[in-house]
C-alpha cells in the first residue's frame, strides 16, 4: 500500500493521504493551505499534492437544511478545495440523509458520517461516538444517507475503537460495509480516552484485518481502512502504515503546525517503496525555510480574509499563530516568541502583514517557545 493511491468507491485520489476534519481548524482557508504547502514535484508517483482528500468540519444536517449561515460557512468550499469530504453528524435517519444529499448537491467529492465525535453537545442527542453504542441506527443511518447519494458520491464513516471498549470497532465496521459505505477511518482511541494515552495501532490493525476478511472478495477488491492518530511526521506515517496494514493515513493535528506533512508522508512513501523494489533514492523534499514557512502563513491569513471577513481572520490568525509558527523555532535558535505576540496582539491586519515582514526582514525573535495542544473538549 505504500505510495499508492487510495480508491473511495468510484474516486481516486492523488495519494492515500487525508486532511482530519478539526473543528474550528480545519476551515476552507486551511484546507487549501495544506493543499499548497504539501504540493509535490510532478511525477511523484503522479500526485501533485500530497492531500489526497481534505475533510470540513462536522456539520450539522439541520442547519445546512435550513440555511444557517455558520453551516453554510462551515460547509464553504472553493475550486482550489478539490477533492473534498463533507462530514456531517447526528442520530436522525432521514435527517442525516438529506444532509448528505445537500453535501453531495454542494460540491462534496465523498460524504462521510462522524461516529467518533466525543463532544457532549454531539454525543446527548446521540450522535458523533454516541452511534457506537447502537450499531443498528449506526447502520440504518449510513444507509439511508447511502440511498440518498448519487452513485458518484461514495460514503465514508470515520469512529473511534469503540465508546469505551476498545473492540467495537471491527464488527461496526464490518456492518457498515454490507450497506455501502467505501472506507472507514478509525481513530485509535476510545470515546473515554478523549485524547489521553497513544493511539493504539494493534487495534486499529484489527479492524483492517476484519474489514480485510469480510470484503476482500468483492469485486471492488477490499473496503480501503484509514488509520488516524498522532501521524505527526513521516515516520510515524511509516509507522501507522506498517504497524496496522492500512490503506491510508488521515492526519490533522501534526497538520496544524507541519502544512506540508502531506507532501513529506508521500515521499516517504514513495522512497520507502522504491527502496523496497531495489530502485534508486528518490529523496526527500527539503524542510521549508522561515521565509517559506511565513509565506505559508501569509497566504492561509489573505485566504481568510478572501473568503470570510477582517473579524474571522484576526481571530484565527491570533488563536493560531502559535501553532503555526512553532516549526519556526529550532533548538538551539532564538525563540519566536516577539514574532507570535506581534501577531497576537495586532490590532488589524496592516499590522499582521508587518510581523510577518518584520519577521523575515530579521526581527521580532528571542524568547521561550510556548505549548499550545487544541483539544476536543
Ligand atoms: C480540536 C479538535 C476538533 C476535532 N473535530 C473533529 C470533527 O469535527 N470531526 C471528526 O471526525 N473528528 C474531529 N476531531 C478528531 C480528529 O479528526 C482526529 O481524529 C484526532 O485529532 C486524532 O488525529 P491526530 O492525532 O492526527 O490529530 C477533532 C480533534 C480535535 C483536536
Amino acid at each position: 500500500m505504500l505510495g499508492v493511491p487510495l480508491q473511495i468507491g468510484p474516486v481516486r485520489l492523488g495519494t492515500n493521504l487525508l486532511l482530519a476534519p478539526i473543528a474550528r481548524y480545519c476551515d476552507l482557508a486551511f484546507r487549501i493551505t495544506c493543499r499548497e504547502a504539501s504540493r509535490i514535484s510532478p511525477g511523484l508517483a503522479g500526485a501533485s499534492t500530497g492531500v489526497g482528500l481534505a475533510c470540513t468540519d462536522l456539520l450539522s444536517p439541520a442547519g445546512l437544511l435550513r440555511g444557517s449561515q455558520h453551516s453554510i460557512d462551515l460547509a464553504r468550499t472553493h475550486d482550489l478545495d478539490r477533492p473534498v469530504g463533507m462530514q456531517i453528524y447526528g442520530s436522525d435517519p432521514a435527517i442525516m440523509a438529506e444532509g448528505a444529499k445537500w453535501a453531495a448537491d454542494h460540491g462534496a467529492t465523498v460524504v462521510d458520517i462522524n461516529m467518533g465525535c466525543p463532544v457532549d453537545k454531539v454525543t446527548k442527542t446521540d450522535g458523533g461516538s454516541r452511534l457506537m453504542c447502537d450499531f443498528g441506527k449506526a447502520v440504518h443511518i449510513a444507509e439511508a444517507c447511502r440511498s440518498a447519494l448519487p452513485s458518484g458520491v461514495p460514503l465514508t464513516c470515520k469512529m473511534r475503537l469503540g465508546w469505551s471498549c476498545p473492540d467495537d470497532a471491527p464488527a461496526l465496521a464490518c456492518r457498515l460495509t454490507d450497506v455501502g459505505v467505501a472506507a472507514i477511518t478509525v481513530h485509535g482511541r476510545t470515546t473515554d480516552q478523549r485524547f489521553k494515552g497513544r493511539a493504539d495501532r494493534a487495534k486499529i490493525k484489527r479492524v483492517v484485518d476484519a474489514v480485510r476478511a469480510h470484503t476482500g472478495g468483492r469485486s471492488g477488491g477490499p473496503i480501503p481502512v484509514i488509520g488516524n492518530g498522532d501521524v505527526t511526521d513521516a515516520d510515524s506515517c511509516l509507522g501507522m502504515m506498517a504497524e496496522t496494514g492500512c490503506a491510508g493515513v488521515m492526519i490533522g493535528r501534526g497538520a496544524l503546525s507541519h502544512p506540508w506533512l502531506f507532501r513529506d508522508c508521500w515521499a516517504a512513501q514513495v522512497r520507502r517503496a522504491a527502496q523496497m523494489r531495489g530502485e534508486p533514492d528518490p529523496g526527500m523534499p527539503a524542510a521549508p525555510t522561515s521565509e517559506e514557512i511565513i509565506e505559508i502563513i501569509r497566504k492561509y491569513f489573505h485566504r481568510m480574509l478572501e473568503f470570510r471577513d477582517t473579524h474571522y481572520a484576526m481571530h484565527m490568525i491570533r488563536s493560531r499563530i502559535s501553532w503555526m509558527a512553532r516549526p519556526l523555532s529550532a533548538p538551539g535558535e532564538p525563540g519566536v516568541k516577539p514574532f507570535k505576540e506581534a501577531v497576537r496582539l495586532a490590532p488589524g491586519p496592516a499590522e499582521v502583514v508587518r510581523a510577518f515582514d518584520e519577521f523575515i526582514a530579521g526581527g521580532l525573535r528571542g524568547g521561550l517557545a510556548e505549548e499550545h495542544e487544541p483539544a476536543e473538549t
